[in-house]
């Protein structure tokens, strides 16, 4: 067979492209900040940046443009302390960017971040019983986190705390309060990933000691994340996610194999830095590639993907 006769020309090739993307998949990350009139680079995310409630509108704005749909929105509180309390406060910033952003695109689908580690002292994902972090006292204040985002309006709460019965929690808490129609996209099978890096100073979030080794997911084990993903679904998550996502797409691909419910991948900062930096340096096509990264992740199986390439990419899919 001569496979070479489908190479002939751009519209051939298109025509029996085996993987196609819409910007319809793809949820933009945003970082909120405290105080006013502030947008603040991210060193290591050339492109992104921190920004307070007050100029999200521009940002919404662009996003409509561009015909991106979903945002998932991380916090950085005024003040952190040993349990996180701006998580779960009625004026935090999460609470406030919610209402912000219903208020510019009423149809804009918000997803929220759940984790204390943004809002910890200590940047662990949960509250510490000295130095261990302790899953049943963490899991009613995530519950508490997740009803106040999705009181103030969140369409989606993402548990990404890694705490063994999150979902679960979370989801008893939702319907006790009246609110089943939150969904829950779970960050199930979350690696301790050194990709995280650049994140972590975009949400002032690393840990003060130690590292999250003791509840975020060996990242040599596979079959693990199965039993992660399928207790996320038993739990009751709507949606789940492989996270980072290019390093582990054996592990996207067999979770969307084996599962029926829609899989998220996250294309996660450390991936983000990595394609910058080169391309900065003209040593790649940051534009190719960051496009050829994305191809092998829905590729290999996601619904959809959480990426900082989002505005690029639309801007690629929309000519
Ligand atoms: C919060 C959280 C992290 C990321 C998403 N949610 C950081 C971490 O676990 O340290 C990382 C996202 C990224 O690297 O882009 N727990």
């Amino acid at each position: 067979m001569k496979l070479r006769r489908l190479r002939q020309n751009s519209t051939l090739l298109n025509l029996v492209s085996e993987t196609r993307f819409s910007v319809d998949e793809l949820i933009y990350p945003i970082f909120v900040r405290h105080g006013i009139n502030q947008k603040v680079p991210i060193e290591p995310m050339p492109g992104i940046f921190q920004f307070s409630v007050d100029q999200l509108s521009y940002e919404i704005e662009e996003l409509r443009i561009l015909g991106i749909r979903s945002v998932l929105l991380f916090g950085i509180p005024e003040e952190k302390d040993s349990i996180g309390k701006e998580a779960f406060s009625q004026s935090g910033v999460i609470q406030r960017a919610i209402k912000e952003i219903k208020r510019i695109d009423p149809a804009m689908l918000v997803i929220t971040d759940v984790c204390l580690c943004d809002y910890t002292d200590h940047g662990h994902c949960g509250v510490l019983n000295g130095d261990y972090v302790d899953n049943a006292l963490t899991l009613p204040l995530l519950a508490e986190m997740a009803i106040s985002h999705a009181e103030f309006g969140a369409d989606v709460v993402a548990p990404s705390a890694m705490m063994d019965g999150q979902v679960g929690a979370i989801r008893e808490a939702l319907d006790q309060q009246s609110l089943e129609l939150t969904s829950i996209m779970s960050y199930s099978a979350k690696f301790a990933s050194g990709f995280y890096g650049p994140f972590r100073v975009a949400a002032e979030s690393a840990p003060q000691f130690g590292d999250r080794t003791s509840y975020q997911m060996d990242v040599a084990n596979r079959r693990q994340a199965m039993l992660e993903i399928q207790q996320d679904i038993e739990e009751g998550a709507d949606i789940v996610m492989v996270k980072p996502a290019l390093a582990f797409l054996d592990v996207l691909h067999e979770a969307k194999q084996r599962f029926n419910v829609p899989v998220a991948a996250y294309n996660v900062s450390g991936e983000y830095s990595m394609v910058k930096a080169a391309s900065e340096n003209e040593w790649i096509d940051g534009s190719r590639i960051s496009s050829e990264i994305l191809m092998s992740i829905k590729r290999a199986g996601a619904d959809m993907i959480i990426t900082y390439h989002a505005k690029e990419l639309a801007s690629i899919i929309g000519r």
